[in-house]
């Protein structure tokens, strides 16, 4: 949450810089936004609420600069609140992402100090701290880094800060829980919280460690240990994304983008990821007990993928909440394995949770799409979902991905891989008809009859439960339609009275064991008057709507993820809201 762009070098056009890089890191949070530069021996601001849009600075020309786009935890959306934040004397500016636990009692001893605040963040009091260390020092990099540590010092809780110093004119950051890439480009140094930002500038990335710290001049970066304050040889990553990935390429937006990425994504996967799929299915074997631990729309692929284990290798896997996992865990022990799914590799609670199942020696795979994120270099064993940048705020490509990666290993363990390759060929050919032929237009029609409902509800059985769950948070999140994803069987034990005639309802109908309870759930809300769309390879009575799709046997959830996507898509543009970057929510959830 909270996105961070910084650049230091031979480039005069630093504030464009990084108003474009912001613009690339939007989906971490757009609340606010602002950048700071020097001009004449003082910080400089510019920063407004809402999202940074078309926006353009009037900033001065400078060959450094700081940025930052908000989600705010502390402290309302104003601009007043908006970061960067700068000390009492206009020498430096400070961004930060996290959360300063402690920043009541450091706010209260600065005030008695003397200083004074200008806003309600946690944020600020980072700018005073690092304030007072600079006057102790000197005016030079090495001051500024060495005041920079020993303000990170006096911080609790998981937080990333940078400081843009007019005197010595470099950048300077420290991070603990919360992400921060360095980019080595050929004119200059670059700072950011997500790497993709940086592509198109460099993909020579280091990933800053845990408790680490950098000080980036215009001709390198030194990384720190911030409890000895010792400088540590900084390791350089060639990453593989492109910075053609991370662009529009003709899309409207990125959801569609995404969307209609995912063959690709799958054919991908079903070619480079067997020796992965095939290493994870080892671990399961040898494993007493397997978890599979993700958050939102990770939560629903963990879920799916203890679907998939239970029935294509008759294996027992748990599925947790990222969130809830830590309060199970204390019967892990050496010999159990937790699978950690998440895209982005960063959210906290997944890292929090897995870590301490880590501590009490379990073994941790990881399935994630970002290499070199916190829980990639946490992970005894990994499999990139190679899905590239996912820019919408909601998880689409990233989510089939997750499921493919499943498949292919439930099929692993029974020794049947290839079959689920090949499964995984058909699901690409069978979505990318579904993103072209009638079926698109056909949905698109389906949202237009329903979008001024306000309540909407899924059921699906088995496989399809996870899948249910999944199309109601797609449509909730886009298109702030209340959905509620149910287990088919629960329905007439309390959610059946909530329907009303004209209620939408979307049934799941795979052609598998559920198919025939299934459909009698979706009579009996059809006979209390409810709009009901099926999805499946079938026709039936039930049916208002039907949208048919292949029947793929195991690889049919995969499928069964699209309409819910276009459908939530829809139902957002034609309510007026902006697919990529749905209110209140930010890609990257780094704060509990
Ligand atoms: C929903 C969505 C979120 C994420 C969740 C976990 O569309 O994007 O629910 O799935 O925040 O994110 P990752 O996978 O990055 O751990």
């Amino acid at each position: 949450m909270c996105g961070i762009f910084g650049y230091v070098g031979a480039r005069s056009d630093a504030p464009g810089m990084v108003l474009h890089g912001l613009k690339q890191l939007e989906y971490r949070g757009y609340d606010s936004w602002g950048i700071a530069v020097p001009k004449d021996g003082k910080i400089v601001v510019e920063k407004r609420t809402g999202k940074i849009g078309q926006a353009e600075t009037t900033l001065p020309a400078s060959h450094v600069g700081l940025g930052h786009t908000r989600w705010a935890t502390h402290g309302g959306v104003t601009d007043q609140n908006a970061h960067p934040h700068l000390d009492c004397t206009g020498r430096l500016a400070i961004i930060h992402n996290g959360i300063v636990q402690n920043h009541r009692e450091l706010r209260r001893d600065l005030r008695d100090r003397g200083h004074t605040f200008v806003s309600e963040t946690d944020t600020e009091v980072v700018a005073h701290l690092l304030e007072e260390e600079c006057a102790r020092l000197g005016d030079s990099a090495e001051d500024l880094i060495q005041a920079v540590m020993t303000t990170f010092r006096q911080l609790k809780g998981l937080n990333a800060i940078a400081a843009l110093d007019v005197r010595s004119g470099c950048l300077a950051a420290a991070k603990n829980g919360s992400p921060m890439t360095l980019g080595w480009a050929t004119d200059g140094m670059l700072l950011a919280s997500d790497y993709a930002a940086l592509l198109e500038h460099t993909r020579q990335m280091t990933f800053l460690d845990e408790n680490q710290a950098a000080l980036l001049t215009p001709d390198g970066i030194a990384v720190y240990d911030v409890a000895t304050g010792q400088t540590i040889t900084p390791e350089i990553t060639e990453v593989s994304w492109s910075a053609e990935q991370a662009d529009l390429q003709g899309f409207p937006d990125f959801m569609s983008k995404e969307i209609h990425e995912q063959p690709h994504v799958l054919r991908r996967i079903a070619r480079e990821r067997l020796d992965d799929a095939r290493a994870l299915a080892g671990l399961i074997r040898e494993a007493n007990e397997t978890h599979l631990v993700g958050c939102g729309t990770a939560a629903h692929a963990a879920m799916a993928g203890q679907y998939l284990l239970a029935r294509v290798a008759g294996r027992r896997a748990f599925y947790a909440n990222g969130s809830e996992f830590g309060y199970l865990e204390k019967f892990l022990g050496p010999g159990a394995l937790a699978i950690a799914l998440s895209q982005s590799g960063e959210t906290i609670d997944v890292i929090d949770s897995v870590r301490g199942a880590k501590r009490r020696g379990a073994t941790l795979a990881a399935v994630t799409n970002v290499e070199g994120s916190t829980l990639y270099r946490l992970a005894d064993h990994v499999v990139l979902l190679g899905a590239g940048p996912e820019r919408c705020v909601l998880a689409t490509k990233s989510f089939t991905a997750k499921l493919a990666v499943l498949l292919l290993t439930a099929y692993a363990l029974d020794g049947r891989i290839e079959q689920a390759a090949d499964l995984l060929e058909q699901a690409a050919t069978e979505i990318e008809a579904m993103l072209s032929d009638w079926r698109r237009d056909y949905i698109r029609q389906i949202a237009d009859q329903i979008y001024l409902r306000e309540h909407m509800y899924i059921i699906g059985r088995g496989p399809s439960y996870p899948m249910a769950l999944e199309t109601a948070l797609k449509i909730k999140e886009v298109s702030y339609v209340h959905a509620e994803g149910f287990a088919g069987g629960e329905l007439k034990h309390g959610v059946i009275a909530l329907i009303e005639p004209g209620s939408p309802c979307i049934a799941l109908a795979p052609n598998d064991e559920t198919r025939d309870d299934l459909l009698s759930g979706a009579m009996e809300v059809r006979a209390r008057g409810a709009t009901v769309i099926g999805i499946g390879p079938r026709e039936d009575d039930a049916f208002d709507f039907h949208v048919p799709h292949a029947d793929l046997s195991e690889a049919s959830s995969i499928v069964q993820a699209i309409p819910g996507q276009l459908l939530g898509y829809y139902l957002a543009l034609l309510r007026g809201h902006d697919p990529d970057k749905p209110r209140n929510l930010a890609k990257s959830v780094t704060v509990k």
